[in-house]
């Protein structure tokens, strides 16, 4: 069996993640949990992605350093995903020693091989605001689509990367003066004379990792319309430094540093834990990487980080298994950190409504196959209807009688084995689409199996058969334990706080982690185990139509617009806590 290395995108520092963002931590948690609960030992490292332009203008804007700027971030970053409950193995950061040492060392190799070139190039330089604009922050049109507010390093609309200086009619994004052109020196990764050994690595992986479709079609796109060389430095001072005559005054493109951060923050916790992080990144007879990232960075983790990699001419682990999901849109329009529309991860923290319940309807529509649009009323809707009515009913109507006319002890009852041939192809389906990360398909399939007990508890009218025909009553509520039972490990990686207590209804619990007590994957399908319901409770509280009002009402507009309405209202009234900072 061979062991799982998981990673999510390395998120920007500078912002609050939104719904969306959270949808990349989220998926790398669920498939983790997944493969721990499965046997696989499991790594899952995530962590900031701090250098560059976009930190070191935010954090002039405030007025701090860009380090203090990321290190009240990275706090702000790691409280919500702990609220959301994600198992990490490591959350770390790029601005640490390990990540200066290990991608130095990466440039070096990869300009020993004979892969980095040098060029003097016309860079677009803003005079009032006194430097060299970087990628992101000139916009103007963009020459593959005519996109007419495409940003420097990539066009939104098309999705085709960038140079700042191929956009016509340009535009300095911070001051809005027209930039111009001035010489600069910078190094370069050849990615045409790496393009054989990618070619040949793709074609094999994508394969054999059954990458997301998007990843494909866009990767095929990349090499089939020519790579170029790309610049991997930059004019800035907030990055990690360029170990080279000549280059003293830059440092590396946060492109080119950024993916390395799942190395380096892999030997950080190797340092606090003892181990080698090359036991992990230097194994790839028997170590697969599963990333999980947004489709608008598949290009950089299917061609950029692969050919640094590769064109490193050492043994590094590479990308197994690509899961680049699309987007998932908020309202009417789109979820925008630049823009400030959308759920922010502090936002739901303050909803009241738990983690699990926004874990549930993530998951229940996670965009795999096509973008996908989050209303409030479509999240009241599934919650009530399907986590509720479906699974919290079967629960709650099963346990409930058993309390009520057993006096909790779970009757003996003769397997229905049709039922039972149902069910397990049901829960064969669900291992097999976890293994391949479709993690919404498992999810919806141990729904089914919810379903189809519910089904049977209809069917077979147990407050009649229990006096009626008592063994079919016993055979009946036995096997819906067993199906509960089972559940609440399949959905143990989705709903883990929930799922804790309904196996605890039982007295048992589900292995969070690995070598710990409780039940695991092992234990789906078996008919043995259960003897008494001890306790219980409702699962899942129904989200009312005036409070998802409320949300919906309070969480419109831009967190601009929001921040003056609260500052409105609070002229009158202590108002909420305003997240934005
Ligand atoms: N910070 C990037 C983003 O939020 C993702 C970086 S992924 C990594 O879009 F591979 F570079 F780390
Ligand atoms: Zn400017």
């Amino acid at each position: 069996m061979k062991r799982r290395l998981v990673t999510s995108a390395l998120p920007y520092v500078n912002n609050v993640p939104h719904l969306g963002n959270l949808i990349q931590v989220l998926s790398a948690d669920v498939f983790s949990r997944g493969s721990r609960l499965r046997g696989f030992e499991t790594l899952y490292i995530c962590g900031t992605d701090e250098y560059g332009t976009a930190t070191e203008t935010k954090a002039a804007e405030e007025g701090v350093t860009p380090a203090e700027l990321c290190t009240r971030f990275y706090a702000i970053h790691r409280d919500i995903y702990q609220w959301f409950g994600i198992a990490f193995d490591k959350f770390g950061r790029t601005s640490t020693p390990r990540q200066t040492e290990i991608v130095q060392q990466l440039f070096k190799d990869i300009d020993a091989a004979g892969y980095v070139s040098e060029q003097t190039i016309e860079q677009l330089y803003c005079d009032p605001c006194g430097r060299f604009l970087a990628d992101r922050y000139v916009r103007g049109t963009c020459p593959h689509c005519a996109y007419a507010d495409a940003r420097g390093d990539q066009c939104e609309s098309c999705g085709k990367l960038l140079e700042p200086t191929e956009l016509e009619q340009p535009k300095c994004s911070t001051c809005g003066a027209t930039p111009r052109s001035r010489p600069t020196r910078h190094l370069y990764i050849d990615l045409p004379a790496i393009r054989p050994k990618l070619e040949a690595w793709m074609k094999e992986a994508s394969v054999k990792g059954f990458w997301a479709n998007n990843a494909v079609q866009m990767t095929q796109a990349w090499i089939r319309d020519g790579l170029k060389p790309r610049a991997i430095t930059r004019d800035l001072k907030w990055g990690i430094p360029v170990p080279k005559a000549g280059f003293e005054d830059k440092v590396f493109y946060v492109w080119f540093d950024a993916p390395i951060g799942y190395i380096s923050m892999t030997a950080t916790l190797g340092d606090e834990k003892g181990f080698d992080y090359q036991d992990w990144w230097k194994s790839p007879e028997d170590v697969e990487l599963y990333q999980f990232i947004g489709k608008d960075n598949i290009p950089f983790h299917t061609v950029i980080f692969p050919s640094t990699l590769l064109g490193s001419g050492r043994k590094w682990t590479m990308l197994h298994h690509m899961s680049s999901t699309e987007y998932l849109n908020y309202e009417s329009g789109k979820f925008s950190k630049s823009k400030g529309v959308g759920v922010f991860g502090t936002d739901v923290m303050e909803t009241g409504i738990p983690a699990d319940v926004w874990r549930f309807y993530i998951f229940y529509n996670r965009p795999e196959k096509s973008d996908v649009t989050f209303t409030w009323n479509d999240f009241m809707e599934r919650v009530n209807g399907e986590l509720i009515g479906n699974l919290g009913n079967l629960a709650n109507r099963t346990l409930a009688f058993i309390q009520r006319f057993y006096e909790g002890a779970i009757p003996a009852g003769k397997p229905d084995e049709a039922f039972w041939k149902e069910v397990r192809s049901l829960e064969a389906a669900a291992a097999a689409q976890l293994d391949r990360a479709e993690l919404r398909d498992a999810f919806r399939t141990a729904f089914q199996i919810a379903d189809i007990a519910n089904k049977r508890f209809q069917a077979e009218e147990p407050w009649k058969a229990r006096t009626a025909d008592p063994e079919k009553a016993a055979s009946l509520l036995s096997d819906l334990c067993y199906v509960l039972r089972d559940l609440s490990i399949i959905m143990h990686p989705y709903m883990p706080q929930a799922m804790s207590q309904l196996a605890g209804f039982f007295g048992l619990s589900v292995a969070s982690a690995a070598g710990a007590q409780g039940m695991s994957w092992a234990d789906v399908g078996k008919l043995e185990g259960l003897s008494r319901v001890d306790s219980v409770e409702v699962l899942f509280q129904k989200l009312e139509a005036d409070k998802v009002a409320e949300l919906r009402d309070r969480y419109s507009g831009s967190q601009k617009e929001r921040a003056e309405r609260d500052a409105r209202q609070a002229h009158r009234s202590p108002g909420r806590e305003n997240h934005q900072d």
